[in-house]
């Protein structure tokens, strides 16, 4: 809900405000964002100055009014707030002062005016569609647009907030109009802006690189700025666009913020010698102008926003909440993602057809239910050397075409996805030799080349119908429910030569990029789509709007999975987050782990299988099947549940639990095992407190393999532990890991119960748990009357 009493706006959510208001002259006055506040008088919230302030004046009058000392809602450049500037605008002769007052506003609910309020003449509502910019449904938001004029400069800039009362969430963004007859060039348009008084706030991002992607960074904010930003082109796996400011006070006070976009972006938080925090984020204004002729006007990409004071998971549920229910894909939202077959790890590009349908069989008996056919099957591509950019079919591999054999795999009773990586283009391909000049580059300049292609220009409208018909007849003739789509370089030499001017030219490519998108996702509802950029080089809620799901990384080990999909996890739902699991030791840590925990891991998202599944032994096949069988009667729970990370005290201990329906899995997982464990306590949290359940242990197979030669201990027989009889019996026979069962109140549930000793050393029985490095176990939660 909005309401507007003397100026001043409240921004009413389920269980936060936000509110800000109309100063003396005519500034926009941050008051507060935090929990949900009734509607009153807010002078306990403002900031108080009682003595003449060391800053500028803009009114010899006002001694006590100075813009570096407010709480402000938006600033700009040239009247003494010196703090980060949202906003550069240079004029030709290299002016750049920009004075903005608030001029009035306008108020939309359900994208209808509302009647009789709201002061500026005119529509000014914005389609984000028809400006290409991915946006979550409006569906139950109010919008709030204010302007603010420069009357000097004649500019105009509208802060526009939709509102998400249901869930918490204020999405920004800003659109700044030329109102003169003179053009201007903006440097820097930030989507979002806030100001809030500190509270021993840290800032938490994610970095990393490929194979170590979404790595938690999390550091106090200190007197100074924090940065962090991506000029890859893409949203990048070195800096992900996602922050959050968590209060070191007890409040729990988290606030969560992403921006709508998979290009070039920029996140700061500042902090001033007063205690004052700032927030920016948006286009990364580094190789980025734009010039606005007399009367037309730019927005920048949206930006997602949410409070909580439930800590960081409370933040990320918010997130997940909103992503699932306003911004995915219509007809995919709450649409339980299925189990994949992906071919990728298994054979990479040495492949034939025949040993495709007999991975294809393989999971399908295991229960699998879509085989993906990853790259290497077009062209000559028999290494990533080639081929990119013709998508006719490898003749070599497919002697009689693509069709037979995909109906081959839905005959199996799969379904069937297909792997294209269209924004790319080898240089050994047809595509490249008819077109050279399609290519992203400067012309008469070597352009790099990264996994030895090039980018192609999706500025140029011809290289995008060129997209979009092929790839639509490439769709269209298979039967197929499921794309992967890749990339997998950055952008460098970025030039396009359709272009007059170069200026914004890495947002035109994000913005080709997603003409693309639309125009061949949106009339194909029945193709469920897979972003991925060499695992998640551009994990952003703008290819969410288009995806229903992300592949997460190319790195599956589950150790290091940990940290991957915990990080996805405070900005993005499990419903987007794609895990496979694959071979072990695996293939690029070499790490050798249970196959209990490559599943146990993979499960907390969209789980699907990377392996040979030529190569397994009797016993594996039998542990996936009961893996597949568990992970579909607790799929809603693995997709859309409540997901949280519970705070593990143990250093070598990661915690995950999701909640649904009054029904629960946990995940503890233990990276290094130690001498003499101590024992583990186990909680639940979001259950009815005086409900009974029924805790339980996943039961899962324990190989011989992981008691080396403490088997001959374990085993009634005597056997060689490194002998050929034991790998044959390794491959029929196992131990059943040790399985609790406990029934519990909701209450005695989040107190925690201390679970079974660990393996201690000696004296090995059915009832200890064995977990060791890498091990883990789940633990599902019914209530006692469901069962
Ligand atoms: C990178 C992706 O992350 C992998 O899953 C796979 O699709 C390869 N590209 C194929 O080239």
């Amino acid at each position: 809900m909005i309401e507007i009493r003397d100026k001043t706006f409240y921004l009413q959510m389920r269980r936060s405000s936000y509110w800000f208001e109309l100063t003396e002259h005519g500034h926009l006055r941050h008051l507060h964002y935090g929990p949900l506040l009734p509607i009153q008088d807010p002078t306990p919230l403002r900031l108080k100055y009682t003595q003449e302030l060391s800053g500028l004046l803009i009114d010899p009058e006002d001694r006590l009014y100075s813009l570096d000392h407010l709480l402000l809602e938006y600033s700009s450049f040239g009247k003494g707030d010196f703090r980060e500037s949202p906003l550069e605008i240079e004029w030709p002769d290299g002016r750049f002062n920009v004075d903005l007052s608030y001029a009035g506003y306008r108020h939309y609910r359900n994208s209808e005016p509302v009647s009789e309020e709201g002061d500026i003449p005119g529509d000014l509502s914005i389609d984000f569609l028809s400006l290409g910019l991915p946006a979550p449904d409006q569906e139950g938001a109010e919008t709030l647009l204010i302007r603010l004029v420069d009357e000097f400069s004649l500019i105009a800039v509208d802060l526009i907030y939709l509102v998400y009362s249901d869930f918490d969430v204020i999405v920004r963004t800003t659109r700044v109009v030329n109102l003169g007859t003179e053009p201007f060039r903006i440097l820097k348009q930030m989507s979002f802006m806030l100001d809030l008084p500190n509270r021993a706030f840290s800032h938490l991002t994610l970095h990393g690189l490929w194979g170590k992607e979404a790595h938690v960074s999390v550091a106090p904010l200190t007197v100074g700025t924090f940065s962090s930003g991506a000029e890859t082109g893409t949203s990048s796996n070195q800096h992900n666009p996602g922050l959050m400011l968590l209060a070191g006070d007890e409040s729990g006070y988290a606030y969560g913020l992403n921006i709508i976009y998979s290009g070039n972006h920029y996140t700061s938080v500042s902090l001033n010698s007063m205690n004052l925090c700032r927030v920016q984020q948006g286009l990364h204004p580094s190789r980025f102008k734009k010039t606005l002729s007399a009367g037309e006007s730019f927005t920048v990409p949206l930006c997602i926003a949410t409070f909580s004071d439930n800590f960081d998971n409370g933040v990320s549920q918010n997130f997940h909440d909103f992503i699932n229910a306003r911004l995915m894909p219509f007809a995919f939202r709450e649409k339980p993602r299925p189990i994949v077959y992906n071919n990728w790890e298994a054979t990479f590009f040495d492949f034939t057809e025949k040993k495709l349908l007999s991975l294809a069989k393989r999971a399908k008996s295991l229960g699998c239910e879509l085989f993906m056919l990853d790259d290497g099957w077009f062209g000559s591509r028999d290494d990533d050397k080639r081929s990119l950019g013709d998508y006719h079919v490898n003749k070599k591999k497919f002697p009689r075409g693509l069709a037979p054999f995909y109906d081959k795999i839905t005959g199996l009773g799969l379904e069937a996805g297909i792997w294209v990586e269209p924004e790319m283009i080898s240089e050994d391909s047809d595509l490249y030799r008819a077109h050279p000049e399609y290519v992203l580059a400067e012309p008469g300049r070597t352009p790099a080349t990264g996994r030895h292609q090039l980018v192609l220009d999706l500025c140029n409208p011809e290289v995008r119908d060129y997209l979009v018909k092929s790839l639509s007849e490439l769709f269209d003739a298979l039967p197929i429910t499921y794309v992967k789509w890749d990339m997998n370089r950055n952008l460098s030499d970025v030039y396009s030569r359709v272009l007059g001017s170069q200026e914004d030219v890495y947002h035109q490519y994000v913005l080709g990029l997603y003409d693309v998108l639309r125009r061949v996702f949106t009339p194909r509802p029945h193709l469920m789509l897979e972003m991925c950029s060499s695992g998640g080089n551009r994990f952003d809620l703008g290819m969410l709007s288009f995806a229903s799901l992300i592949w997460s990384s190319d790195d599956t080990d589950p150790i290091e999975r940990l940290k991957i999909q915990e990080g996805l996890s405070y900005f993005y739902p499990p419903s987007a987050i794609s895990n496979h699991v694959s071979s072990s030791p695996h293939q690029a840590t070499f790490r050798t782990t249970p196959l209990s925990t490559r599943f146990n891991v993979a499960s907390f998202g969209v789980l699907g299988y990377e392996l040979d599944l030529d190569l397994l032994g009797p016993l594996e096949i039998k542990e996936i099947r009961d893996q597949i069988e568990f992970y579909k009667a607790h799929r809603e729970l693995f997709q859309f549940g409540r997901f949280s990370r519970q705070k593990a005290v143990k250093k070598n201990k990661v915690i995950w639990q999701t909640v649904r329906d009054d029904r629960a899995v946990i995940g503890l997982f233990q990276t290094l095992g130690m001498a003499l464990e101590p024992f583990d306590r186990l909680s639940v949290t979001g259950l009815e407190p005086d409900r009974f359940y029924v805790i339980e242990t996943k039961p899962q197979r324990l190989f011989l393999e992981r008691f080396g030669e403490l088997i001959k201990h374990a085993l009634p027989v005597k056997i060689n532990p490194r002998g050929f009889a034991f790998a044959q019996l390794n491959k029929r026979y196992s131990l059943q890991d040790a399985v609790e069962r406990y029934e519990a109140s909701g209450k005695m549930l989040q107190n925690g119960m201390l679970l079974k000793n660990q393996f201690l050393g000696s004296y090995y029985n059915e009832e200890v748990r064995m977990l060791g490095d890498f091990g883990s176990s789940l633990y599902t939660v019914m209530p006692l009357d469901s069962l």
